[in-house]
């Protein structure tokens, strides 16, 4: 079963490609022989990306300079794609930013910022490679949100609105463009670490602060989050549609773990 997932050949958007999880999620499908596609503003970098793939893993490809916040600029990626290879299978919501700052020291141009990648971002290339899917019968989309979309990341500005925007978006496309033979998920991620989150694990004891949280004990890192896109990507998901997949090594289900008891909470229990 050298093609598991049935990736081989499908055309594969990937926004944000250039960022910490979408270089991962890349060279995740170039190596399932998928055809990629990469968006992401720097045109050198996305450039470079397929050159790579292709280069290493024989697969065809092609590099977009795209800001999905320019109604035209994401146009003009769905033409690209559309006459380099006449159709698209799958495409990945990656590109997001982060800004910190006390909501009553926000300004609303940043929080307007915000907005505009994370979830309009998302919107404008949905509703444009939507249309083409819509006339295909058939597309796979699958939005990176956030455990932060269900609990607010606090001195985060917009973050979390953003994304708690991106899951009902993503919920609305499975339900009203089901019926075209379309699927639409989100993953929820949290404490992986990229380019993005790299200042919080800077100081070692933060990150072992962080690891101590999860279930798992560690620190996700991009290939978990490449692994869980290739299969909601893949037909091996087809009735999984409108939902969500939470990535975070159990970090979600530990808040009453962290409810001290005298001795420890394991302590604790083993001696009454
Ligand atoms: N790192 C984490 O711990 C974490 C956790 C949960 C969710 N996420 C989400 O995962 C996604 C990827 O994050 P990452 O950690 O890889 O971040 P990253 O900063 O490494 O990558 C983000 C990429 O998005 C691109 N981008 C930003 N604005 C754009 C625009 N207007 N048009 C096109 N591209 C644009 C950037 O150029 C960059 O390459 C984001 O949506 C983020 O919110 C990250």
């Amino acid at each position: 079963m050298s093609d598991w997932l049935g990736l081989k050949d499908k055309v594969c958007v990937v926004t944000g490609a250039v960022g910490g999880m979408g270089v991962q999620i890349c060279q995740a499908l170039a190596a399932q022989q998928a055809t990629v596609v990469a968006l992401d503003m720097d045109q050198a970098k996305v450039a470079d990306l397929v050159t790579q793939l292709i280069n290493e893993e024989h697969i065809a490809g092609l590099a977009v300079s795209c800001d999905v916040t320019k109604e035209t600029s994401v146009q003009h990626a769905v033409d690209q794609v559309k006459d380099t290879f006449g159709h698209v299978d799958v495409v990945i919501n990656t590109a997001g930013i982060l800004k910190f700052d006390p909501l009553e020291n926000l300004d609303y141009a940043t929080w307007k910022q915000v907005l505009d990648v994370n979830l309009n971002g998302y919107y404008l290339v949905t509703h444009e490679f939507g249309k083409l899917m819509i006339t295909q019968k058939h597309g796979t989309f699958v939005h990176i949100s956030t455990v932060a979309s269900d609990i607010p990341e606090t001195y985060s500005g917009a973050y979390s609105t953003s994304k708690a925007g991106v899951n009902m978006l993503s919920k609305q496309v499975a339900a009203e463009w089901g019926m075209f033979g379309i699927r639409s998920n989100v993953l929820e991620p949290c404490l992986v670490k990229t380019p993005m989150s790299a200042a919080f694990y800077a100081d070692p004891q933060v990150e072992n602060g962080r690891k101590t949280l999860t279930a798992s004990k560690r620190i996700g890192t991009t290939t978990d989050i490449a692994n869980a896109v290739l299969f909601l990507a893949s037909d091996r998901s087809s009735y999984i549609n409108a939902t969500g997949l939470v990535i975070d090594g159990g970090f979600s289900v530990m808040m009453q773990n962290q409810i001290p008891k005298p001795g420890g909470r394991r302590g604790f229990a083993e001696t009454h």
